[in-house]
């Protein structure tokens, strides 16, 4: 038997998409794991750590005959290798243990997102940028100021992972399918996110007509708290699997170029009343990255509960600021 790998002759070229995952820790393996086994593209998976992201990527690659997916995986401490990425998630960073806050992450966490931002756009300089690093609306803030790039091309995850807590937790409350239940999660990504239950709809009816108003407050509340429940259990670490899956539905909204609409902490230019913060939105991801935002009709206290959210944002943002990194 013979066989030719290459074909003679003229033909349109259609390589893969590259998606880039920094931080091969609990968050980044797990989105690399996700992204390899749908298929996004090619994946590079890096991180400071020698080894790791190596062992990890090659370990993805060999389940592949496996789950039948194909994809390269490639582990790496070198960002010559991940040159012309579509697409670049952050999950570099420390994450908090029992007793901390987001918050308490910053100062560290500024500087590796400063750093890793710097060493994405010199290798990817047309790249469109996610990022998990928490504190979240800092970090972004961060690896915006950085890259310099436009609103469309740094996006955050959060509002996806909390907005998937929230859905979650009223499934189990009504005993429903979670393919039925639409909620939406708004603001920043700490303890004063905005969950907003008169958006929620379980098969299409509104959640306020299904649910008593004080089950409704219990589940806002568990939302805005579903990090640190996660925290309390594990004892070592947060959250990685809903984190990881939230974060590459956004990546595979942008390298299928889905026009998804989700929930994600965007630049906002006058949307909601806020210009030139982030904060979560309903927003619209597709090859561009961020193509739209949704100004949703907020009542006073939605609004309010916005306001103090931004807020919270606010200070972050001063602390940022304040450390001079950039
Ligand atoms: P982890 O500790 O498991 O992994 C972090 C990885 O980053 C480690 O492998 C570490 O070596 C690597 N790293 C550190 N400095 C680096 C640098 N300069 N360059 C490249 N890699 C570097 O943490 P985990 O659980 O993966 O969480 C990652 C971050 O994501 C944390 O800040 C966490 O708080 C945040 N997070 C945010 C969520 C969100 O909704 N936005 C949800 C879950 C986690
Ligand atoms: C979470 O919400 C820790 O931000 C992380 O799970």
């Amino acid at each position: 038997m013979r066989w030719s790998g290459v074909v003679e002759g003229d033909s349109a070229y259609f390589p893969r998409k590259k998606l880039t995952v920094v931080g091969s820790g609990n968050v980044g393996a797990t989105a690399a794991f996700l992204a390899a086994y749908k298929e996004l593209g090619n994946v590079v998976l890096l991180d400071v750590i020698q080894g790791v992201p190596q062992g990890k990527a090659l370990d993805m690659y060999e389940a592949s005959p496996i789950l039948g997916y194909n994809a390269q995986v490639q582990g790496t401490n070198d960002y010559a290798d991940t040159a012309d990425s579509d697409v670049v998630i952050i999950t570099a960073g420390i994450a908090r243990k029992p007793g901390m806050s987001r918050d308490d992450l910053l100062a560290t966490n500024v500087k590796i997102v400063a750093e890793v931002t710097a060493n994405i756009v010199k290798h990817s300089p047309h790249c469109i940028i996610i990022v998990v690093t928490n504190p979240l609306d800092a970090m972004v803030y961060t690896a915006k100021q950085v890259s310099g790039f436009c609103r469309k091309r740094v996006i955050g995850m959060a509002g996806v992972l909390d907005s998937a807590r929230m859905r979650s937790f009223i499934a189990e409350k009504l005993n429903v399918s979670i393919s039925d239940v639409s909620a939406v999660v708004l603001g920043g990504h700490g303890d004063s996110m905005v969950p907003l239950p008169r958006y929620a709809t379980v098969g299409g009816v509104p959640l306020t007509e299904m649910m008593d108003a004080k089950s409704i407050a219990e589940i806002s509340q568990r939302t805005a708290q579903g990090g640190a429940e996660i925290i309390q259990l594990l004892k070592t670490g947060s959250a990685f699997y809903a984190p990881g899956a939230a974060v590459v539905e956004m990546a595979e909204a942008i390298l299928k170029d889905q026009n998804r609409i989700l929930p994600c902490a965007a630049w906002l230019e006058g949307e909601y009343g806020i210009t030139d913060y982030f904060m979560g939105v309903p927003c619209k991801l597709g090859g561009g990255g961020l193509e739209g935002v949704i100004e949703l009709d907020l009542n006073e206290q939605e609004q309010a509960a916005m306001a103090s959210s931004l807020d919270a944002v606010k200070i972050l943002v001063q602390q940022v600021d304040a450390l001079g990194v950039f």
